[in-house]
């Protein structure tokens, strides 16, 4: 999506993505992925989850890398936490003990800012983006992270072709997307009920999450 239309979003607070608690596949799966490993976790597209204060408990030093400077605040406001700021180009960094948020296009990271990186946490950053930019978001994101980087990957599927996000990304894809660099393990596939609050708004039936967990090769 353009830049635009994500500063749009914030702007007008229309944020339906944001879960305002600890995403319930992160708290489960997490420990599969990480195990005993506190090393540092990049957080791409990260919004203001409240996924980045759980990984920072956790020990993690944190990444979270955002486009959008309004939830870039709201975080640490709303987390009651001061963050420095170190205004930059390409990226404005936020800062809170070993929590940091890089205000800026994910596309402009390069392999220095993540050479200490060991897991990537994807909740709504791959569905966040149409079908024409998702294998060069992969691309990128296997090119900016040392090998055996490994990835908490948290996926929507549902019927249909929209037009903005979330986008409906399938486990397939998921392979086709992955499979060439990533090893690639399927842990869990949730049906959401049609009252959920997500299948209710957009009149879905059947829409499922999927969790992955990618090692690199
Ligand atoms: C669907 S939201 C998900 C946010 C967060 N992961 C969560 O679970 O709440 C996608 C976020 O990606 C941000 N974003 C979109 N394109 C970006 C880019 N190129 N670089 C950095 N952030 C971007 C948007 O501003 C938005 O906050």
């Amino acid at each position: 999506m353009e830049h635009e239309f994500w500063h749009r979003r914030w702007a007008n607070k229309e944020i339906g993505f944001h879960e305002g608690s600890v995403n319930e596949y992160l708290y489960r799966h997490w420990p599969e992925l990480a195990g005993k490993d506190t090393g540092a976790v990049l957080v791409p597209l990260c919004g203001k989850a409240h996924d980045l204060w759980w990984l920072h408990d956790r020990g993690h030093p944190v990444i979270g890398v955002e486009l959008s400077e309004i939830a870039c605040k709201d975080f640490f406001e709303e987390g009651e936490e001061k963050a420095m700021v170190q205004p930059g180009e390409p990226f404005t960094v936020f800062r809170h003990e070993n929590l940091q948020i890089w205000n800026g296009d994910f596309f402009q990271l390069v392999p220095d800012d993540l050479s200490h990186v060991k897991l990537v946490y994807d909740r709504a950053a791959l569905i966040a983006l149409p079908p024409e930019i998702r294998q060069q978001y992969v691309d990128h994101l296997t090119a900016v992270t040392p090998e055996n980087t490994r990835i908490l990957l948290i996926t929507l599927d549902y019927e249909g072709s929209p037009t903005s996000p979330p986008f409906n990304v399938s486990n397939d894809e998921v392979y086709e997307l992955y499979a060439e660099d990533y090893q690639i393990e399927h842990l869990h596939t949730q049906t959401l009920a049609n009252d959920h609050p997500f299948a209710k708004r957009k009149g879905l039936q059947g829409a499922s999450e999927s969790v992955f967990r990618l090692t690199r090769r």
